[in-house]
C-alpha cells in the first residue's frame, strides 16, 4: 500500500492529487507544477507584454529586481515625507492653538484694566499668563499676604458665616506689583537691612519697573543685576543700607532670576509689554524711596 496523503488528510496538500505512491510519481507530480508553473509565467509575461512592463523571463531579472526595489525605496521616501511633514505640520497647529490658549487665559485672568496702546495685544495675553498664571511674580511684588487680595475676594479664608470669602477671587488693584513686601530684616545675623520687593508697574515713560529699557529687564531676569545698588556690600559697620558677605551685594536677593533666566526671550519680552500695560502705581514706603514711581 502506498501511503496517502491529502485523501484522508482535512487539508489536501495537492489539490489534483491525492496520493503519491512512489519517487516516479513524485517526479510526475513535480514535474506537472513546474510545467503547470511555466504556464503560468508565459501568461503573466504576456500581460506585462501588453501593458509594456518588462517581462519576468530570467535574463530581465535583474532589471526588473532593481526596478522593484528603487520603487519601494521610493515609495517608503515618499511615505516618510509625508508622515513627517504630517506630523510636523501637526506639531506647530497644536503649538499655535496653545499659544492662543495661553493668550486666550491670560487676557481674561489679568486682574487690572490694560492699556494696549502701542502694544502687542498677543505678547500681553501671553505675558499675563506667564506673570499671572505661572511666576506668581505678585505673590512677592505686592505689600503681602494681608493686603494682596481685598477681604471677601481673598480665597485663603473662609466663606460666611466663618470668613468673609466669597468664592469669587479678588486681586487687589491698590498693591498689584507695586512692590514693597519687606523680606528683611536679610542676611547675616544682627543685618538691619530690609529687602524690598520693587515696583514692577511703568511710571510716566510707559516702561515697566520705573522705566527700564528691555535690554536692562532682560539683563535683570538673566543675571539678577542690581541697576539700582539698593543694598552694596558692606565696606564699614552695616547700618540697614549695605549686605554682609557671604550674600553678593550686586545682584538681587530673594528674586528668583536664577530660575527666570531659563526663560526664552520671547517669554521675557511678553512679560515686559504686559507690565508695560498695567496702571502704575507710586508706592510710597518710609525708607524705601526707590519703590516711588512717578506717573505722571
Ligand atoms: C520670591 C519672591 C519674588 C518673586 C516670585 C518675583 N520677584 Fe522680582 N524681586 C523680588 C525681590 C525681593 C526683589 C528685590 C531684591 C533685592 O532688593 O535684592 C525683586 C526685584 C525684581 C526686579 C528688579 C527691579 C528693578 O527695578 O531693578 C525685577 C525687574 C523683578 N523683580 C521682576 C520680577 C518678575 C517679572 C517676576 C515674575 C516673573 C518676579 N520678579 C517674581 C522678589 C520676587
Amino acid at each position: 500500500m502506498s501511503p496517502t496523503i491529502g485523501a484522508t488528510s482535512r487539508y489536501r496538500v495537492f489539490p489534483f492529487s491525492s496520493t503519491i505512491g512512489s519517487n516516479s510519481q513524485l517526479t510526475s507530480e513535480i514535474n506537472h507544477w513546474t510545467q503547470a508553473l511555466g504556464l503560468q509565467e508565459v501568461r503573466v509575461n504576456k500581460l506585462l507584454k501588453l501593458l509594456s512592463v518588462p517581462s519576468l523571463s530570467m535574463k530581465s531579472k535583474p532589471v526588473f529586481k532593481l526596478l522593484s526595489v528603487s520603487a519601494a525605496i521610493f515609495t517608503i521616501a515618499v511615505l516618510l515625507v509625508l508622515f513627517r511633514t504630517s506630523r510636523v505640520s501637526a506639531g506647530s497647529e497644536s503649538d499655535r492653538d496653545q499659544d492662543e490658549s495661553k493668550v486666550r487665559i491670560g487676557l481674561s485672568i489679568a486682574p487690572v484694566p490694560l492699556n494696549f496702546e502701542h502694544r502687542d495685544r498677543r505678547l500681553v495675553g501671553l505675558g499675563s499668563y506667564i506673570v499671572n498664571a505661572h511666576a506668581d511674580c505678585n505673590g512677592c511684588h505686592s505689600q503681602g499676604p494681608a493686603t494682596e487680595y481685598i477681604g471677601p475676594g481673598n480665597p485663603y479664608l473662609l466663606s460666611p458665616p466663618n470668613g468673609p470669602y466669597t468664592g469669587m477671587q479678588e486681586v487687589n488693584p491698590a498693591t498689584y506689583l507695586g512692590g514693597g513686601r519687606d523680606f528683611g530684616p536679610f542676611g547675616s545675623k544682627g543685618e538691619l537691612l530690609h529687602l524690598y520687593s520693587r515696583n514692577l508697574t511703568p511710571d510716566k515713560t510707559g516702561r515697566p519697573a520705573g522705566g527700564r529699557t528691555f535690554e536692562e529687564f532682560l539683563t535683570i531676569l538673566r543675571t539678577g543685576k542690581d541697576y539700582d545698588l539698593v543694598h552694596p556690600n558692606c565696606a564699614g559697620t552695616p547700618d540697614g543700607n549695605c549686605l554682609l558677605p557671604p550674600f553678593n551685594g550686586d545682584v538681587l536677593q530673594v528674586m528668583p532670576w536664577p530660575v527666570h533666566q531659563h526663560m526664552t526671550d520671547e517669554d521675557i519680552r511678553a512679560i515686559y509689554e504686559y507690565l508695560s500695560a498695567i496702571p502704575c502705581i507710586d508706592t510710597d514706603i518710609p525708607g524705601a524711596p526707590v519703590l516711588r514711581n512717578d506717573c505722571k
